[in-house]
């Protein structure tokens, strides 16, 4: 996200624009918490994880009056337009808010990867290379003590960090929302491993499936006699974010960020800058929140060969 507030700043001075930066998401928006930002405020931050400016969950944006606060504080600064670094539930705001007259322009930014309007969105690349370098380390001990772990990975609904990271990883078995499985075909699946010959068994499940983690090492443990081998479970949680970002997600949030602007620029208002088959393509975000993503299951096929 810094990487593409910066993009947004000196993109937009280039042009001779005068750019604020809003603290804390639309919390802060809400509360006119709005800073004037140079090119050299944003000097340093493309390194560092996160958002300097901050971010919030904020239910009150989603509630027209939360929506009418937010409008009154950006037109007592003359602020003309506004850019939305975020996913699913900060683009349902871009929306409602440029459906209101406010000039809105989305970035699409978010690890879980399930925002329609961009093959990739900005955190996911880095999100991915944090889980696999713990599931690389996970199939060590695995390995050595012959064991079975379960590796629970973010992703909210969406299976993409799971099944890419467990396909990047060689997990033995994925899990995902989008292709329930059951404890007892995980299990026979594991079994089948071993009996092939392999010293380990890893399972990367998403935390949105509906046999998440701790059903599956709860069904293990219970079953561990018969099913003959032992679970250990590690889940990844937050520590999938935060990550100093790598050089793929600086580039898609410098793109993105000065395609948001250049967007602003045309007066083409109301659209996620995303990027589709390697270029900033502009998607209405009426169509972006009202679309559900696909998950491309062909991968997932892939995985089931890539297991044996
Ligand atoms: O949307 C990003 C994400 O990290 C999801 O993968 C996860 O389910 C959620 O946010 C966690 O949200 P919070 O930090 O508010 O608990």
């Amino acid at each position: 996200m810094n990487a593409a507030i910066r993009a947004v700043v000196r993109a937009g001075t280039h042009l001779g624009w005068e750019v604020f930066g809003v603290k804390h998401g639309y919390a802060g928006l809400i509360n006119g918490e709005m800073i004037k930002l140079g090119n050299r405020d944003v000097g340093g931050i493309m390194q560092l994880g996160g958002t300097f400016l901050g971010s919030a969950r904020c239910p009150e944006f989603r509630t027209e009056d939360g929506r009418q606060r937010a409008l009154r504080e950006l037109n007592l600064l003359d602020i003309e337009a506004l850019v939305v670094i975020g996913g699913n539930g900060s683009q349902t705001g871009s929306y409602e808010l440029n459906k209101m007259g406010f000039p809105v322009f989305g970035v699409a930014s978010t690890i879980d990867n399930d925002l329609f309007g961009s093959d990739i969105t900005i955190g996911v690349d880095t999100a991915l290379n944090i889980a696999l370098e713990a599931i690389d380390r996970l199939k060590v001990t695995a390995s050595s003590h012959q064991r079975a772990f379960v590796i629970e990975v973010m992703g909210r609904d969406c299976g993409y960090l799971a099944l890419m990271s467990g396909l990047a990883g060689g997990a033995e078995a994925i899990v995902i929302p989008e292709f329930e499985t059951d404890p007892e075909e995980i299990g026979a699946v594991i079994q089948s491993a071993y009996r092939r010959g392999k010293a380990h068994a890893l399972i990367v499940v998403a935390e949105g499936a509906k046999h998440n983690a701790a059903t599956l090492v709860d069904y293990f443990t219970k079953n561990e006699k018969a099913l003959g081998f032992s679970v250990r479970a590690t889940t990844l949680g937050h520590v999938q974010r935060g990550g100093a970002p790598g050089a793929y997600d600086r580039i898609l949030a410098t793109r993105l960020g000065a395609g948001a602007v250049l967007a602003l620029k045309d007066g083409n208002a109301g659209v996620l800058a995303g990027m589709i088959h390697g270029q900033v393509v502009y998607t209405p975000l009426e169509e972006v929140v009202k679309t559900k993503k696909q998950l491309d299951l062909g991968l997932f096929e892939l995985s089931k060969v890539m297991e044996l």
